[in-house]
């Protein structure tokens, strides 16, 4: 009997002790790194160093406490705690992640014993199937005499039937210098005549289209430097029309030097979905950034005179935009559709929330756009460059059957 207590309290005190125990790299860190940073942080991701072993990580410790407490890394643009929605697929850690890395840091960084199982990072994402390619023709060199290159190229899917979009893959040839790829299906051969005349009208490849497509067209999918592409949510997709051509509009940025581009998007296709869907924007232009404030804010409000499903947000300033809210209100309820509470212009791409958004006629939708202007000397006003600033939430949406679209664009 005493002998049994003893045996007890033996392995009592053993677990309280284990628990007493700081984190260590092998038992605890390197899966949290592998399931959620090495995705970026190997000796050939985009990152600018590797997190795969403890010889690489140990050093970085007090940095990479301090960049995951803020929440900076892995990068997200979107709050994903839940507070205002979540994401599928998002880049996000738990508060015991964070709060693991933080004692692990706090204790010297222990190494721990290997596992005889080193923890895997899950696959690099990929398009499961890949029905269309549209490729730039040939490579295009941006021009030396703008900092920022809007360049709109005219690609022809060959559909011979309607399809739709219901997945898509961007293969950049140049992350360093793309700074966002948007792909427009254009309606009517009125709008490709007009898109193949200001083709025509310039040297080289393509037409120079700052901002807009100049020609009237349609969001198909869109890429920041550091997205791969997605699937649409389920049910969802968005039209191409048989014999339709399309524009790849590419925005380059010179800052880190000019090279040729060539880049390509896969598509994923259905031939009919339950629900079409529409990229709109929300947007606030009336902006007037003074410089050298720490803080700007600037808010548009928008009445909706439809019911809409939304599916997905991409949030979009330029560099000096900190924060963004978005929120849909109605007497007596607040609906949150986006914040972002560190906003960093690489770290764009459309993030579609784990259940789809209703908002209805009638529903103001609140915009508010943060800015620091403490580095810029000059007022800073909307505009395309990337010196300019903007202002939008961009939404993936369904409308009911038969109802006319509330937004701007079309
Ligand atoms: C989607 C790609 C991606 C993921 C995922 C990612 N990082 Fe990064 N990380 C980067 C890039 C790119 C930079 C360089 C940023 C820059 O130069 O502005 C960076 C920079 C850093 C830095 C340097 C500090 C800084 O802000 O520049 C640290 C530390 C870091 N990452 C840690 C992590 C940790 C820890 C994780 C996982 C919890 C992680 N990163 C996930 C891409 C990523």
């Amino acid at each position: 009997m005493l002998f049994l207590i003893a045996i007890e309290a033996g392995y009592a005190e053993l677990s309280d002790h284990s628990e007493r125990d700081p984190p260590t790299y092998h038992q605890d860190i390197a899966p949290i790194l592998a399931s959620n940073c090495v995705e970026c942080h190997h000796s050939a991701g985009v990152a600018p160093f590797p997190l795969t072993s403890y010889d690489e990580v140990a050093p970085y410790a007090e940095w990479i406490a301090a960049v995951t407490a803020e929440r900076t890394m892995p990068p997200s643009n979107l709050d994903n705690s839940g507070t205002c929605n979540t994401y599928v697929d998002a880049r996000w850690l738990g508060e015991a992640d964070i709060a693991a890395i933080a004692s692990w840091a706090q204790a010297g960084a222990p190494a721990g014993s290997p596992p005889d199982d080193p923890p895997e990072s899950p696959p690099a994402w990929t398009l499961d199937r890949v029905d269309l390619t549209l490729a730039m023709p040939e490579p295009y060199t941006p021009s030396e005499t703008l900092d920022d290159d809007y360049r709109c190229f005219i690609l022809d899917p060959g559909l011979t039937e309607d399809a739709f979009v219901t997945g898509f893959e961007v293969r950049l040839g140049q992350s360093g210098m793309v700074h966002h790829m948007t792909l427009f299906a254009l309606d009517s051969a009125e709008d490709e005549a007009f898109a193949a005349e200001l083709d025509a009208n310039e040297d080289g490849s393509g037409y120079s289209c700052l901002g807009d497509t100049i020609v009237s067209s349609r969001w198909l999918v869109g890429a920041g430097p550091s997205d791969r592409g997605a699937l649409m949510p389920a049910g969802t997709g968005l039209f191409m029309g048989a014999g339709r051509k399309t524009v790849l509009q590419m925005h380059y940025n010179r800052v880190h030097g000019t090279f040729p581009d060539q880049t390509a998007v896969d598509l994923k296709l259905e031939a009919s979905v339950p629900h079409e869907a529409f990229v709109e924007q929300v947007d606030a232009t009336d902006l007037e950034l003074p410089p050298g404030m720490p803080e700007v804010v600037e808010t548009d409000l928008l009445k909706l005179d439809a019911d809409l499903t939304l599916w997905g947000v991409w949030p979009h300033m330029h560099t000096l935009g900190t924060k963004l809210r978005v929120t849909a209100e109605r007497p007596g309820s607040e609906t949150c559709l986006a914040q972002v509470n560190h906003y960093e212009f690489h770290w764009q791409r459309f993030a579609f929330y784990e259940e789809p958004i209703h908002v209805r006629y009638g529903d103001t939708l609140r915009l508010t756009c943060t800015y620091d202007t403490t580095s810029s000397d000059t007022m800073t006003n909307w505009g395309s460059g990337t010196a300019d600033e903007m202002c939008i939430a961009f939404f993936y949406i369904t409308v009911p059957e038969g109802v006319p679209l509330p937004f701007t664009n079309r």
